[in-house]
């Protein structure tokens, strides 16, 4: 089971859609999927098909420690992956566990109860440092940041790799991080070649060689709750998504060929 926390403090930068079209698309690769939204907004668990209104149990009842993960994950009935939802009580979750003990270690203990039945497991991060986000850092092998090519893109890279840092001395020391994705890349666009030039020269091949384009499709995808695949199967964004599946499939085998 490979734990990837999918996350990037800013807003609007693909996060969600990367969780769910790679979820769809490491299922079409044939892999057992689990995505767990962990964004009080719910934006993963309405483009996965599930209506927030109607639910009773989500992610933030693990959290507290009132329900078990398997209690409360749904499957996504176009996706095809299992789906762990949330809603705005997420948003409560800082205030109640701040005194408790072992609050940043919750969503780890309540992984550890699947038992491998996953072979990937995605986490849908909030915009934000926060709790939710370093339980995340705790609970995963490796992070996955999605990325415009902006100019204040990489800016806020720092301060998401010293959090990081701090979550692998304290926490989570096997911690690492997988990858920078290069979202809603167009390819006309200057100063996007520039940071995306930039991105590789620094990071290397941290940086995956699949990017995702900027695509009307994926943008659209979420309103019917469905992932790009099942919307419009041949657009430039799903297929991307799936060449990124088998990007992340090869790299987690190379990783399985070093540990044996
Ligand atoms: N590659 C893309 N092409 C076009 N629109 C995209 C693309 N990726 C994301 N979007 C749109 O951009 C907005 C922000 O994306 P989202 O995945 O919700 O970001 P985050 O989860 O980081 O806040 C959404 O409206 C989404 O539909
Ligand atoms: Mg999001």
């Amino acid at each position: 089971m490979r734990i990837l926390a999918i996350t990037n403090q800013k807003g609007g930068v693909g996060k969600t859609t990367t969780c769910v079209n790679l979820a769809a698309s490491l299922v079409a690769a044939k892999s057992r999927v689990l995505l767990i939204d962990l964004d009080p907004q719910g934006n993963a668990t309405t483009g996965s098909g599930i209506d927030k209104a109607g639910l009773k149990q989500t992610i933030y009842h693990v959290l507290i420690g009132k329900k078990t993960l398997k209690e409360v994950i749904q499957t996504s009935e176009k996706g095809l992956f299992d789906i762990a939802p949330a809603s705005r009580d997420l948003a409560g979750a800082e205030v109640e566990l701040v005194n408790e003990i072992g609050r940043e270690t919750r969503l780890k203990l309540a992984l550890a109860e699947l038992n491998d039945s996953y072979d990937y497991v995605l986490l849908d991060c909030p915009p934000a440092l926060n709790l939710v986000t370093v339980n995340a850092l705790t609970a995963a092998n490796a992070v996955m940041i999605p990325m415009q090519c902006e100019y204040y893109a990489l800016e806020g890279l720092s301060d998401l790799v010293n959090t990081i840092k701090k979550v692998r001395t304290h926490l989570n020391s096997t911690l690492e991080i997988e990858g920078l994705l290069r979202t809603m890349f167009d390819n006309r666009n200057m100063l996007a070649q520039q940071v995306s030039a930039q991105l590789v020269s620094h990071f290397g091949d941290k940086v995956y060689s699949t990017v995702i384009p900027r695509n009307i499709r994926l943008a659209e995808a979420p309103s019917y709750g469905l992932p790009a695949l099942v919307y419009d199967r041949a657009s430039k964004g799903a297929q991307a998504y799936v060449e990124l599946a088998h990007e992340i499939i090869r790299r987690s085998k190379a990783k399985a060929n070093v540990a044996i």
